[in-house]
């Protein structure tokens, strides 16, 4: 190893139909950007039950399992890749625990929600769950390399 960051590595994040209808997507943009790390795919989308079904296939045998599918399906998601140096470990982090009620104050779920059937957001939860993902939702040409003037910030 060369010691050099891996600032390539990329993450899944999606603001669930609660996190759009309560207006929390700046916010939650917000919250990556300040911390450095870079936007390469972005957009909107009403989720098919065929793709959560797969998004989701860990967990088909869970009582939750039914309630999820229709929770997701409620309305537009905003899905997105993240790019920078160990960005899945710092954007589960930040996203907080899964239960609202035990995530921490300055996470997103321990800031805005309060119950893990409405918990705001989605963040893979390892490098191959994000490359899984990543691929799942989006298409190659979706997702734009692009360079920062400032060679100081993660780029
Ligand atoms: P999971 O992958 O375990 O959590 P995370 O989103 O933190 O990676 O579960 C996926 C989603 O399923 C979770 O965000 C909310 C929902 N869920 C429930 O509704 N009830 C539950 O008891 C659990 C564990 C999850
Ligand atoms: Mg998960």
């Amino acid at each position: 190893k060369s010691g050099v960051p891996d600032v390539r590595e990329r993450t899944l994040i999606a603001v669930k139909p609660d996190g759009v209808q309560r207006r929390l997507v700046g916010q939650i943009i917000q919250r990556f950007e300040q911390r450095g790390f870079k936007l390469v795919g972005l957009k909107m989308l009403q989720v098919s039950d065929d793709l959560l079904s797969q998004h989701y296939c860990e967990l088909r045998t869970k009582p939750f399992y039914p309630r999820l599918l229709e929770y997701m399906t409620s309305g537009p998601v905003v899905v997105m890749v993240w790019e920078g140096h160990k960005v899945v470990q710092a954007s589960r982090t930040m996203v907080g625990h899964t239960n609202p009620l035990e995530a921490q104050a300055g996470t997103v779920r321990g800031d805005f929600s309060f119950h893990v059937s409405r918990n705001v957001v989605h963040a893979s939860d390892s490098l191959e769950g994000a490359q899984r993902e990543i691929q799942l939702w989006f298409q190659k040409k979706e997702l734009l390399n692009w360079d920062c003037f400032d060679q100081i910030l993660t780029c």
